[in-house]
């Protein structure tokens, strides 16, 4: 018999409506999924924890405890990015074992572990954790193809998380592009080997050969599969649950569970895909077969395509992808999968637009330094000189990341209470802020917004929202212009004044939004940044290289700066670039102030 692990509370809509399901759509059909029977249910963890506090003013705690009432039967599960927890950096041990102690107490039953580069040692403290609160580890390897990716790795890593004390183990097949070959190769090799706890096979649509695969996978003796419900299947989502429970239907596999009570079901996903129909978009329902040649994750590439034609060089997406794949290479074949796919995405984009490692992120500097962990192949020294400088082996790590930072709870507490005790309303509210400084204060604030679902569209134009509706429509643009009847021509009585200026925030990014009377709407500006008196160049003038924000001026005019110290620091593509002075002299001018948009060829300061 296989069993399923049910992904749509979780993968699925992450993977085709950018998380934004919400706990009022998974409530009523929870029961009925509870008597199904499946090995476990995915509901927690990935960007579930993010989403809801930045976006829908959902307290991510309160949806698990629901979730774990209204399915007493079907063990909860959660996907938990090993140090990085349900965020996208480092965090240390003591706050890594609080949260699982606190998710386990809320209703999670097993945690799904995972390192984007496999690195063991980020993964143990985790799965010890798991361990003491009686909860059930799986630990899981990301799937990748390269020299060093090979099925022998796979099952020599699943000998080494079996010897850890997991209770499962997962192929987390990322990118949808594990063949049925190498799926039944892989867990074969494992039962061979003889490793006995249960395995899991993770995978995507996307490659259009994940049914094959998950068939070899059953042959091979796979003891889980991973699939979602039909209504938010396929694409860049997992294989549906009913065809996979189908086509096992008969055989040795059959999983046992009831056709017409998943019918049922698909029924009412059915509506619950319908209510996010904006968030719609063919191209992930699409199968991407190249994604076999190129290993690039579909959510990555239209990630490289966006950031392109943010910097305005959309025509060098081939020069990319196969810049990605050599700078993967020489970065020692990191599985794509966040975080490491930003680091490769950008530095690729920065290969191509600057020359190769004249332009090197801090996070590929990290990277390189050992902070993410241990890259799986080792990256030449002529790479490590051009990304760290000559003296790159004193910046290279061989201890565990963690094992460098401080703990952190006592710290994050302390702060909360002092912000505003009353903001503590339990535990589990100082781990939000923890994880979440920024995003996760304005949340207990209060400050949250719902963000609207396609049952409100359209929205009032100054509806604070519309800046999801603006960035999307006009991804280029960094103003916006919106024009009205002018006041004389409105009628008495008629809709009230609005406001004539105002800026949105889009994913961190501010828009400028005027109201200008005339009537009609018009979009304007693009490429934002600076004073309009700013001059286009002066003697000694540092121009930016890439579209971005401003995010510290580390020199006040008067300064004295010596060649390569560091002015100023730009993110561009969420990621923290530094601008050095060139040669050495005074900071005459700063044209920008910290949270400026700048584009390419801006001027940022002048130093003589
Ligand atoms: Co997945």
């Amino acid at each position: 018999m296989v069993q399923i692990h049910e992904l749509i509370f979780r993968d699925a809509h992450q993977s085709l409506l950018a998380t934004r399901m919400r706990t009022e759509d998974m409530l009523p059909i929870a029961g009925k999924m509870d008597e199904i029977g499946f090995f476990s249910m995915e509901v927690w963890g990935g960007a579930t924890f993010d989403v809801p506090i930045r976006y829908l003013n959902e307290d991510p705690w309160e949806r698990l405890r629901k979730l774990k009432e209204a399915m007493p039967n079907t063990p909860l599960q959660m996907l938990e990015r090993a140090m990085n927890i349900v965020a996208y950096w480092n965090f240390p041990d003591d706050i890594v074992r609080k949260f699982i102690q606190l998710a386990k107490k809320n209703g999670i039953d097993y945690f799904r572990i995972f390192d984007a580069l496999n690195d063991l040692r980020n993964m143990k403290v985790p799965i010890e954790a798991v361990k003491e609160v009686g909860g059930h580890a799986q630990g899981c390897l990301s799937y990748t193809i390269s020299p060093v990716h090979t099925t022998e790795y796979y099952i020599e890593e699943f000998k080494k998380l079996e010897a850890m004390g997991c209770d499962s183990l997962c192929i987390k097949d990322m990118a949808g592009m594990i063949s049925p070959k190498r799926a039944y190769d892989i867990i074969q090799g494992c039962k061979d080997a003889g490793i006995k706890i249960p395995i899991d096979l993770h995978s995507h649509y996307t490659s259009g050969m994940t049914g094959m695969a998950y068939m070899r996978a059953a042959e091979a003796g796979v003891d889980i599969l991973d699939t979602a419900m039909s209504p938010i299947s396929g694409g860049t989502a997992a294989p549906p649950t009913e065809s996979v429970v189908a086509a096992l239907k008969g055989t040795e596999w059959d999983t046992g569970y009831d056709m017409n009570a998943l019918m049922e079901i698909r029924k009412y996903f059915l509506k619950v895909w319908d209510r996010y129909r904006h968030l719609h978009r063919f191209n992930a329902l699409k199968m991407d077969p190249s994604v076999t040649v190129h290993q690039i994750p579909g959510g990555m590439l239209s990630n490289l395509i966006f950031q392109l034609e943010e910097q305005g060089a959309g025509d060098k997406y081939q020069q990319v992808l196969e810049e990605t794949a050599r700078v993967r290479a020489e970065l020692g074949y990191p599985p794509l999968v966040t975080p490491t796919s930003q680091v490769v995405g950008v530095q690729a984009v920065m290969n191509v637009l600057h020359g190769r490692y004249k332009v090197v992120p801090k996070e590929t500097k990290d990277y390189c330094k050992g902070l993410y962990g241990k890259p799986p192949a080792e990256i030449k020294p002529e790479i490590m000189e051009k990304v760290l400088g000559p003296n790159w082996r004193d910046e290279v790590i061989d201890c565990r990341p963690a094992d460098l930072m401080e703990p952190m709870w006592d710290k994050r507490k302390k702060e909360l209470e002092e912000i505003d005790p009353s903001l503590i309303k339990k535990e589990e509210d100082i781990m939000t802020y923890a994880l979440y400084p920024q995003v996760g204060l304005k949340f207990l604030k209060g400050e949250a917004v719902a963000e609207f679902t396609s049952d409100q569209l359209p929205l009032p134009y100054d509806h604070p929202l519309m800046r999801a509706a603006v960035k999307s429509l006009f991804p280029e643009h960094r103003q916006v212009w919106i024009e009205i009847e002018p006041p004389e021509k409105r009628k008495v009585g008629g809709p009230a004044p609005i406001p004539t200026e105002f800026s949105v925030e889009v994913d961190g990014e501010p828009f400028e939004v005027k109201v200008i009377p005339t009537g009609g709407f018009v979009v304007a500006g693009g490429g934002g940044g600076g004073e309009p008196e700013v001059p286009k160049d002066v003697e000694g003038g540092i121009k930016s290289t890439m579209q971005g924000t401003v995010l510290k001026i580390k020199v006040k005019e008067g300064d004295k700066v010596k060649e390569g110290d560091v002015l100023l620091t730009v993110e561009a593509m969420k990621m923290e670039q530094e601008i050095p002075a060139e040669k050495a002299g005074e900071v005459k001018k700063i044209f920008v102030k910290e949270g400026d948009m700048v584009s390419p060829g801006d001027l940022l300061l002048q130093v003589l």
